[in-house]
């Protein structure tokens, strides 16, 4: 399966060498617009599952983006949408042997924190993984990745370093902390956002990690944005409904596409 995806997608890269792998979340796909001389691949052309979800449209994006030859991901895959963790895994070797040294994940995420209100962005500096579910599980080839990999430095700290440093250059606020993975698809209860606060949490979101998890696996460095898009169960008011996460993560996507290209560019 792995070595289709490669193939098929090499065939569309020809000489072109990809370096950074970019993620995007829901709402956020306006992340590949800057990206030059565009080769645009549909996931269903790589042999990649169908998208099931609204806002995420299913394409493979290369080009170049803030001199850096990228590869984007526009729309990911969920396991609340009934995929296998191992999806995932065998994604993310394929970017890997495809050449990818570095990953950058977005996503569209809840806040738990008052302060950090809609709009705002997070730097996800560690996460807690208490889904049950890992893209690791199954058999090991130890030719890959170790079986039990270290995943307490899972966020690179010189990606990050050089996150703090463009978000303060540009005078963009960029929060800090940690992402509670969930696997969805409803929203969280008002125990559940209480719970992950108390546990260490800032932040609570359907994605990412299990992407994180393999890239760690696969030696690739890592680092991940949050845009907030609602406050948690217990602090708001309202319903949240998807279309709120989509509306809200466009607002803020300009943002973070300044700062992911200027990051590029340093
Ligand atoms: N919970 C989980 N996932 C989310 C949320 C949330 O509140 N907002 C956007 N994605």
């Amino acid at each position: 399966m792995i070595e289709t995806y490669v193939q098929n997608i090499r065939a569309r890269l020809g000489d072109f060498q990809p370096e950074v792998l970019i993620i995007i979340g829901s709402g956020l796909s306006v992340l590949a617009d800057k990206v030059e001389n565009k080769i645009i691949i549909p996931y269903t052309e790589i042999g990649f599952p169908k998208i099931t979800i609204a806002g995420h449209k299913g394409e493979l994006i290369a080009g170049t983006l803030g001199g850096k030859n990228v590869l984007c991901m526009n729309g990911r895959y969920h396991l609340y949408e009934g995929h296998s963790p191992a999806l995932i895994k065998d994604m993310m070797s394929t970017y890997q042997r495809l050449g990818i040294k570095e990953v950058i994940a977005t996503n569209a995420a809840g806040s738990l924190r008052k302060e950090m209100e809609p709009g705002a962005l997070m730097m996800i500096t560690d996460h807690i993984n208490f889904s049950g579910q890992n893209p690791l599980t199954g058999v090991n080839n130890d030719a890959e990745g170790p079986r039990f990999p270290d995943v307490s430095h899972a966020y690179d700290e010189n990606l990050a370093n050089r996150l703090r440093q463009t978000a303060q250059e540009m005078g963009i606020k960029l929060f800090e902390g940690t992402y509670f993975f969930v696997v969805g698809p409803n929203f969280e209860t008002k125990a559940e956002v209480k719970a992950f606060r108390i546990l260490g949490a800032d932040a609570v979101g359907m994605s990412t990690v299990p992407e994180v998890i393999a890239a760690v696996y696969f030696g690739m460095k890592v680092a991940a944005i949050s845009v907030i898009t609602n406050q948690s169960a217990d602090i708001q008011t309202h319903t949240l409904t998807h279309e709120e996460t989509l509306f809200e993560a466009r607002q803020s996507a300009v943002d973070l596409q300044g700062l992911i290209l200027k990051f590029l560019e340093k």
